[in-house]
């Protein structure tokens, strides 16, 4: 780390979420999975070269989908300090977006250089979270039934009564099983495991913790933003056959490793901004009125731990004059 980045680049970074989540939604539900994907990295791509910050793209993703993301080592910003790790996640969802449903997210994360866990072309980790009740109190290597009981002692309720929020796969099937045998409920979700993440941390959401295979980048991702909200996020590398257990041992990266949230963002001043795209738990959708477009964000950082919600509405003739992208 070089320098501390004392203001707080999040409530800059919303702008990116905003207009990424803008250029996205006008693609809801048409069923094209890379016209999203592709509308809010361009979208990004414009607003972060505005911002006031050396950044270098830590965590992409896309290598496991081929998406047209802004790629691994991209240098971002215009160049002036502080330097910093940037992750992005231009839609997390993208095909619930391409297919009108709930729950897609922009999203962007940053953390001082150097700070932000590097898992190469391992594209899956196994992970937990939960909020501020249960941090400290879970183990991944534990089995499911006692991280549940974990979570249900740390918030003074029976296990029947905790929910569990799983991404809906096959190779997650064994998680299902477990949590149903231990008595807990489980919201299945189709995508976007960094919203399912925060969920665990947020007090009215009704989801205690999440249980799950889902992507690398996702889960540093959601570190910046559980480091903010005082919860907690365990992972461990999940190679999904022989190359990859190979790649990891070759690139010195330890799959027995527990992954803390300090191991996946190792700082105290990690900044989070996420604006819904499609409709969600988290935070609304993007609306388009004739005159205005309306954006919901959520912005952390967790150097002073605050968590704001931002209502903004656009004018769309000033975004049109403002940007290349067509809105
Ligand atoms: P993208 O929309 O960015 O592709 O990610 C959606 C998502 O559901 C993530 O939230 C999750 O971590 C990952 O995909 C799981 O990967 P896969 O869809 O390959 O199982």
């Amino acid at each position: 780390m070089t320098e501390t980045p004392d203001r707080n680049l999040a409530l800059e970074l919303v702008r990116v979420t905003e207009v990424a989540a803008i250029a996205a939604a006008r693609y809801q539900g048409r069923g094209d999975k890379e016209a999203v994907d592709q509308a809010a990295v361009d979208a990004m791509r414009q607003v972060l070269s505005t911002i006031d910050m050396d950044g270098i793209v830590v965590i992409g993703e896309g290598e496991k989908d081929e998406a047209p993301m802004l790629y691994n080592g991209e240098v971002v910003g215009n160049g002036n300090r502080p330097q910093v790790d940037v992750a992005v996640d231009p839609v997390d969802g993208t095909r619930l977006t391409a297919r009108g449903m709930p729950g897609a997210l922009a999203v962007i994360a940053l953390a001082p250089r150097g700070t932000m866990y590097a898992p190469g072309s391992l594209v899956y980790m196994d992970k937990v979270a939960v909020g501020p009740a249960a941090a400290g109190m879970i183990d991944i290597e534990a089995p499911i039934a006692h991280n549940l009981a974990q979570v249900a002692k740390a918030n003074a309720k029976p296990v029947s009564d905790v929910t569990a929020i799983i991404l809906d796969r096959p190779r997650n099937e064994p998680f299902v099983q477990a949590v149903r045998e231990a008595g807990a409920r489980i919201a299945l979700i189709g995508d976007g495991d960094i919203s399912g993440s925060i969920a665990t941390a947020k007090t009215d959401s009704g989801i205690d913790i999440l249980f799950g295979v889902g992507g690398s980048p996702e889960a540093v991702t959601s570190a910046c933003a559980m480091a903010a909200l005082d919860g907690e996020i365990q992972c461990k590398l999940w190679p999904r056959d022989d190359s990859e257990k190979a790649y990891a041992r070759n690139e010195g990266l330890d799959l027995d490793q527990v992954l803390t949230t300090r191991d996946l963002v190792n700082s105290d001043n990690t900044f989070f901004a996420a604006t819904g795209v499609t409709h969600g738990e988290l935070l609304d959708g993007v609306r388009f009125g004739s005159k205005h477009v309306y954006t919901h964000s959520l912005v952390l950082r967790s150097k002073t731990g605050t968590s704001r919600y931002m209502n903004a509405i656009h004018k769309v003739e000033q975004l049109r004059d403002l940007s290349a992208f067509e809105l």
